[in-house]
């Protein structure tokens, strides 16, 4: 563990950007790498305005943002970014041919000792672990969105996974502040995924049943079992698209018909409400809106 210095982060999106930035405030030397220079700029351009934000509220020491930021470099060459580091964790599109040919290049570039990690939402590691050619240095190392504020990460090991390498994981989730879980095999959706896909299924039953309105689930979920926010209202956050996406490649792996994508969401997202980000979803968030 001592000899994780360096780490590489592959996928400037999203997650890629705020996971690295983790890693730089943990001390890490930390490069962002992308296919996309404009990605690599947006990158840059937010996480300092990220950290500008924070210093501004007092909730980050401005010497500790300018040593974090110094710490991070991006770049579009990963066979050259590739060769110095020590831990990996891929962030790029959720495609599975994108993420061999990452893996292949990681596993012929990459130091002997490097550990491979994929945050993937939906692709177990196994399915990438051969590409790379030490499937045993391989595993998920599954973060949330946003990756700066969420505390979980779900460290996930396929059958050949080595348990050096599920320790090297784990600790290094605890080394970004993080609160890190063990999911033991890989099974669609790992655990986050399918608890949320169960409440998620459960609430759509019960507005399809006419049981209650979709305030009222919402509500119960709050006030009865302390969510900090109702099934309805997490599925506009998330965004109607991406619990379709979730569903579909949950379905794919399990084919139960309960996995599959729900009706009354497809409706929705065919009409253009994909939530919060489109201003509707099954809520409305115009003026006066939810
Ligand atoms: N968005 C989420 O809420 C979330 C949460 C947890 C995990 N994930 C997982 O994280 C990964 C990234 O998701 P995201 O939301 O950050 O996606 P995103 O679309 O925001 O970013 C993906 C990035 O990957 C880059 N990319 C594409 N091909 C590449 C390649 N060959 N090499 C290097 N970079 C490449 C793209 O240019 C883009 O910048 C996915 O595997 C997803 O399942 C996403």
């Amino acid at each position: 563990m001592e000899a994780i210095e360096r780490i590489l982060v592959v996928g400037a999106g999203t997650m890629g950007r705020q996971i690295a930035m983790s890693a730089a405030l943990a001390g890490y030397t930390a490069t962002v790498q992308d296919i996309n220079a404009d990605m690599l700029a947006a990158a840059g351009a937010d996480l300092g305005t990220w950290a500008a934000t924070r210093v501004g509220k007092g909730k980050l020491d401005s010497d500790a943002a300018s040593q974090a930021l110094s710490r991070l470099s991006y770049t579009t060459n990963l066979q050259e970014a590739a060769g110095s580091a020590d831990f990996v964790i891929e962030a790029a599109t959720e495609r599975l041919d994108i993420k061999k040919e990452i893996f292949a290049t990681l596993g012929s570039y990459t130091p002997a000792h490097a550990v491979l990690a994929s945050n993937s939402s939906t692709l177990g590691s196994s399915k990438v672990a051969e590409a790379s050619g030490r499937a045993e240095q391989v595993c998920n190392m599954h973060f949330f969105n946003p990756a700066l504020v969420m505390k979980c990460v779900e460290v996930v090991r396929h059958d050949l996974t080595s348990d050096a390498t599920v320790a090297v994981t784990l600790e290094l989730a605890r080394r970004l502040g993080k609160q890190p879980v063990l999911i033991n095999h890989e099974i669609p959706g790992f655990v986050a995924n399918r608890l949320m896909g169960a409440i998620q299924r459960e609430a759509l039953a019960l507005a399809d049943a006419g049981a209650a309105t979709i305030e009222d689930i919402d509500t119960t979920a709050r006030t009865a079992l302390g969510h900090p926010m109702g099934p309805f209202e997490l599925m506009d956050l998330v965004g109607l698209d991406v619990i379709t996406f979730i569903a579909e490649a949950t379905y794919a792996e399990t084919s139960d018909p309960a996995d599959a994508p729900h009706p009354r969401v497809q409706a929705l997202e065919a009409t253009g409400r994909l939530g919060r980000k489109s201003g509707s979803g099954f809520y409305d968030y115009g003026q006066g809106g939810h």
